[in-house]
């Protein structure tokens, strides 16, 4: 019998969300939400792996997991219907974290390229928690057997890593997992990313070779959620091209990675695909296609923004939609840590 379909995904509460994770994640989500069961997590552990100087401190750190919350919500995520919650509320996380500990290897985390960028040339200076974030990243999917993971191209290796885990877990346990809700001698699922549209890894405004990210220096690279009309004009109007005039074909991007990410970035706004975007615009001057994508931008952020404003102006109302999203986790989480543990030999209290 195939497992139940269900859809998990996280999002850390690191400085400002942008345009890469409203396209490449949160829009993905919003969609899921018709055909599927889907638990939206706001991964506040995942957010304290790197140093207080990156994620700002226990004020910043609550302020940004509302933030996000607000931005799920803002962006049409029904808390109601979907599981919405912070992470570091279930704590079956950490605890099914530590099994995987046990279960990965050495080499496949050594291989995490994520780890190398972020860790960068001082290596011995970063936390456990960093090395080890791919692993709890496994424990956030599986802890609710989910089955597919929608997320940018970014994430896809963590994701071949969850893969592992839950396979090796598998096997190594086969005998035990017999009898404890094994399905076809599987317990854990593989969980299959989702890594969809034509935005799937957003581009810096300022270096098209360079993913859009919260850490880069500049924040002309990126547009924030939270960015007013005035701000969302400048920063794409200033953004990088080519002297070129737009191709007419999606073959004429190869190569042009300024193009490129600006047609992918106007094709996932407005819902279409890189070459409609260029039959209307192809052959054109970069400065009107910059215009029409000033608007709609514009048209599609400045409503979340304004919602997202409203929504952390009560924390207690977003706190409350976090509680009862961490209590309807917890449901589902506690009866995978019980059969976990089960399977694992660990005696539990009565
Ligand atoms: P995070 O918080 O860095 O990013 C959240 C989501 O946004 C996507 N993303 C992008 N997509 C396209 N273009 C970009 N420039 C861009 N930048 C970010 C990310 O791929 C992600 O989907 N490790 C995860 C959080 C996490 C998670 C999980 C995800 C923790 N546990 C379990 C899925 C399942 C992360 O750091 O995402």
């Amino acid at each position: 019998m195939p497992f139940v379909e269900r859809v998990f995904s996280g999002v850390q509460p690191t400085g400002n969300l942008h345009l890469g994770n409203y396209l490449g994640a949160i829009v993905n989500f919003v969609k899921l939400q018709e055909t599927h069961n889907c638990i939206y997590c706001v991964v506040d552990m995942h957010a304290i792996t790197q140093g207080l100087d990156v994620w700002g401190g226990p004020a910043e750190l609550a302020r940004n997991t509302r933030e996000v919350t607000a931005a799920f919500i803002a962006s049409g995520i029904d808390p109601n219907k979907q599981i919405v919650f912070n992470q570091s509320q279930v704590s079956g996380h950490a605890e099914l974290a530590w099994i995987f500990n046990c279960v990965a290897r050495m080499g496949w985390l050594n291989r995490m390229t994520q780890f190398k960028e972020k860790a960068g040339k001082d290596r011995e200076n970063a936390s456990v928690g960093l090395y080890d974030y791919p692993v709890l990243m496994a424990a956030d999917i599986l802890l609710y057997r989910a089955t597919h993971v929608p997320v940018g191209e970014d994430q896809k290796q963590h994701l071949e890593l969850s893969r592992d885990i839950a396979q090796k877990f598998n096997n190594d346990f086969g005998d035990s997992i017999r009898g404890h809700g094994a399905n076809d001698g599987l317990f854990f699922p593989l969980p299959e990313p989702l890594i969809t549209g034509p935005a799937t890894r957003v581009m810096s405004l300022r270096d098209g070779t360079k993913k859009m990210s919260k850490s880069d220096a500049s924040d002309n690279s990126r547009i924030n959620l939270t960015d007013d009309a005035d701000t969302i004009a400048q920063k794409v109007r200033k953004a990088k091209t080519d002297p070129e005039p737009l191709p007419i074909e999606e073959k004429g991007l190869e190569a042009r990675p300024e193009a490129d990410n600006l047609v992918g970035i106007f094709a996932a706004l407005s819902g279409r695909s890189k070459a409609e975007v260029l039959r209307d615009f192809g052959g054109g001057q970069f400065s009107s296609f910059k215009n029409a994508l000033v608007e709609l931008c514009v048209t599609k952020l400045s409503p979340i923004a304004g919602e997202m404003k409203r929504l952390v102006a009560d924390p207690g109302h977003i706190d409350a939609i976090l509680n009862g999203g961490a209590d309807r986790a917890r449901a589902i989480a506690d009866e995978t840590m019980k059969l976990s543990k089960d399977i694992v030999g660990f005696i539990r209290p009565r």
